[in-house]
């Protein structure tokens, strides 16, 4: 858990949603033009931003590519988040990257302890993070016991919203770990949401208060209407 004296929080407000899924193309493809190791968002508000990142930059050779949660359908489930990051980037690209996906082939939990070893010394660079209408963030869902966790860097979680699919997500220890931290944020739906993530008392009622990046920088990217409340 952070302590608000060590950690700064970059909020950047961007006109419209496409202007703000492109602030964060270009912070994707730095990572990848450096080689470098990005954990990414699932849901539906990252896909433009990744296929903004794949049109600027069709090799991502020397990177690797881990997943902050999915869902425990098979790959090509239309609620996979495989599935979303496999047609917005991965195959629009010349190279790809070395790609860590969950097997969500396997029971949740099996899933989570093979992701938990796989992450074991990874650094990430840069850690990608949405944002649900509810506060939650990856499938870290309000006052579920996985925001307590701090042995694991993956586990299993029971749904808090649609799609009502058990989960496999990254732990908060997993996440914080991560340089810079980014969340992604648009649309007026989620502006209460993010003035209780963003401006208010952190609170395991709204996991996405809880997670900053512990050594590096956490920026948070919305539209002026996820915004609106933070003024
Ligand atoms: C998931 C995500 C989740 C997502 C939020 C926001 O698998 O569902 O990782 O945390 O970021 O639910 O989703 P939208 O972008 O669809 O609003």
């Amino acid at each position: 858990m952070w302590d608000d004296a060590e950690v700064s929080v970059e909020i950047v407000v961007m006109p419209d949603a496409e202007a703000a899924a492109r602030a964060v193309s270009k912070l994707l493809v730095d990572v990848a033009d450096a080689d470098g190791s990005v954990v990414l968002a699932g849901g539906s508000t990252p896909r433009r931003a990744y296929e903004l990142a794949a049109a600027a930059h069709s090799d991502w050779g020397g990177a690797e590519v881990w997943f902050g949660d999915d869902r425990c359908v098979p790959a090509d489930d239309p609620r996979s988040n495989q599935l979303l990051v496999r047609e917005a980037l991965l195959e629009w690209l010349v190279v790809r990257p070395t790609v860590h996906s969950f097997p969500t082939d396997l029971p949740a939990a099996e899933a989570a302890a093979a992701y938990d070893a796989a992450l074991r010394d990874e650094l990430l660079d840069l850690v990608l993070l949405g944002l649900g209408p509810d506060g939650h963030t990856a499938s870290l869902f309000p006052g579920s016991d996985t925001l307590d966790v701090r042995d694991r860097l993956a586990v299993a979680a029971e749904p808090g919203l649609e799609p009502f699919v058990e989960r496999v997500t990254l732990t908060i220890p997993a996440l914080e770990a991560g340089a810079h931290v980014v969340f992604l944020a648009v649309g007026e739906e989620k502006a209460a949401a993010a003035r209780r993530a963003f401006a208010d008392e952190p609170s395991h009622m709204t996991p996405a208060s809880l997670i900053r990046s512990r050594h590096g920088t956490t920026t948070v990217i919305l539209d002026e209407a996820a915004a609106a409340l933070l003024v």
